[in-house]
């Protein structure tokens, strides 16, 4: 990596750090009116290691202010992935009742030099600021289960039929198996049941969450959302998070989606419900305290494949966008549905923005003249005609460029990135990748984020996404419509440009 990747691919709507590593979002809140986004991160280096939680926020989910690290590693224990709750009733003691603590619970992964060598439990810090600075618990670990793979501890505040208490999602990563634990002070734990093995496992199980969504936005009709990213065994390769929709009574997580017979058979991936379809988009985790009920999540933008690998310098990787996540009922099928968050449509330079009227578009690629960039927003419709494949092409220039596309006969959305730019970093970056996708109408609308190093692609008004990096140059900025092998109609297309 020469010193000009990290202007050429720094993003502009995402968060990377100043100039580290990072993988994981971590101990996700809004308190206080801020936004928090602690992450793994790597004060020391661009790769994996010395894992400790940097921290970042934001007011507007779409520029970040880097902080100082908040929770450092140390001679005894890596600090793994995990979550904070605001303690309002100072259950912990952390706090006083005036002033109430912040408090993360973490995966201590403990090191040769602790007495605890080879086992993976969970931790406690405390924030008596607000979020800024942090003091570890003097008697962690809480939960030890004396597992090597007991990690990422997400807690939520359960208020229901059976009461009002901490609840723990964790993995016992290898087992394939999301535990739930009880605790009425987050300091003592009690185990509540064990979902899984389920679905894919073609990976380990890593950063579950739990939440309750409305479904089609009635509050009558609660359903809950249990996810679960795993590491390999995505849809698409490498590192992915399904979801399970189910029901929650305070002790045992049940869900109608759930198949327990032919784990492991990669034919049966299409079947699962994927937070997203794309190569990166990992370690998927919510929001906690987020006001009007609004369910935001943030993953990080990268796979575990070639994590340490992509071209950039001196920082490397990349978080996703923020996403507003709802539950809709699509024909008796119970899916998420996924918009970006933030006011995108606030920084677009009217002078900069694109709009084109139906056309035809006929085989071959076609350039739009007025709609090239490095960091917009491309919204259209598409309805097919005798071509097999047809779409978008962005990042653009000459045999440069990265295809988002429909396949009608197939029934797939695809990005095809084997041209994208820099692929050769890993054997496996270079890829087609698919979705299967549904149209009731005949036609295909998709939302597509471009920067300077990806692509998030909402199709079917967010019902379908792929998520996925690329490292074009920075002079590749056309956008194309193309068809192959016959024609297809272009109903609508706008471009708002952000950068
Ligand atoms: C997921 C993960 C977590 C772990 C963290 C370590 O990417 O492997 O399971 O807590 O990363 O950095």
């Amino acid at each position: 990596a020469t010193a000009t990747t990290a202007d050429t691919f720094r993003p502009a709507l995402h968060y990377a750090a100043r100039n580290t590593w990072l993988n994981d979002p971590n101990g996700l809140i809004f308190h206080e009116g801020v936004y928090h986004l602690y992450y793994q991160n790597n004060p020391l280096d661009n790769v994996w290691g010395n894992m400790s939680w940097g921290h970042a926020t934001s007011t507007d989910l779409l520029s970040w202010t880097e902080h100082p690290v908040a929770i450092a590693g140390d001679e005894e224990e890596d600090v793994f992935s995990g979550s904070i709750v605001f303690d309002r009733d100072n259950t912990s003691g952390f706090g006083t009742a005036s002033a109430p603590p912040l408090v993360a619970v973490y995966t201590s992964s403990f090191k040769p030099a602790s007495a605890h060598h080879g086992v993976q439990a969970q931790s406690l810090a405390y924030s008596r600021d607000g979020g800024y600075t942090w003091a570890k618990h003097t008697a962690n670990p809480v939960l030890n289960r004396g597992s090597a793979e007991f990690r990422d501890p997400k807690v939520v505040r359960y208020d229901g039929d059976a009461g009002s208490y901490w609840v723990m999602v964790a993995v016992e990563a290898t087992d394939f198996q999301v535990v739930l634990y009880k605790s009425d002070d987050l300091k003592s734990w009690e185990l509540l049941s064990i979902f899984g093995p389920a679905n894919a496992t073609g990976g380990v199980w890593e950063c579950p969450d739990l939440f309750p969504l409305p479904v089609d936005g009635d509050p009558d009709n609660l359903k809950w959302v249990l996810t679960v990213n795993l590491n390999p065994g995505g849809p698409n390769n490498g590192s992915a998070g399904q979801y399970f929709v189910g029901d929650f009574d305070g002790t045992t997580f049940t869900s109608a989606t759930t198949v327990t017979e032919g784990l492991q058979d990669p034919a049966r991936l299409g079947e699962y419900q994927w937070l997203d379809w794309g190569r990166d988009y990992y370690a998927a985790v919510s929001f906690s305290d987020v006001p009007d009920g609004r369910r935001l999540m943030i993953a990080w933008m990268n796979n575990w494949e070639y994590a340490n690998q992509i071209p950039t310098s001196p920082w490397r990787s990349p978080m996703s966008l923020v996403r507003e996540i709802a539950l809709h009922n699509s024909g008796g099928n119970l899916c998420l549905v996924q918009h970006a968050a933030g006011d995108l449509d606030a920084p677009a330079d009217a002078a900069g923005s694109f709009n084109l009227a139906a056309a035809e578009i006929s085989d071959g690629q076609h350039i739009l003249d007025g709609a090239a960039g490095t960091v917009q927003r491309i919204e259209l419709t598409l309805t097919p005609g005798t071509a097999q494949e047809f779409g978008l092409i962005v990042r653009g220039n000459g045999a440069e460029g990265t295809r988002i596309g429909i396949r009608p006969a197939e029934g797939v959305l695809i990005v095809d990135r084997r041209e994208s730019g820099q692929t050769d970093f890993h054997e496996s970056f270079a890829s087609i990748d698919t979705a299967p996708i549904r149209t009731t109408d005949g036609s295909y609308q998709l939302t597509v984020y471009v920067d300077r190093c990806s692509v998030e692609v909402f199709a079917q008004g967010g019902q379908v996404t792929m998520t996925e990096l690329i490292f074009p140059a920075a002079t590749s900025t056309e956008v194309s419509l193309y068809a192959v092998g016959g024609t297809a109609t272009i109903n609508n297309l706008s471009v708002t440009q952000y950068a």
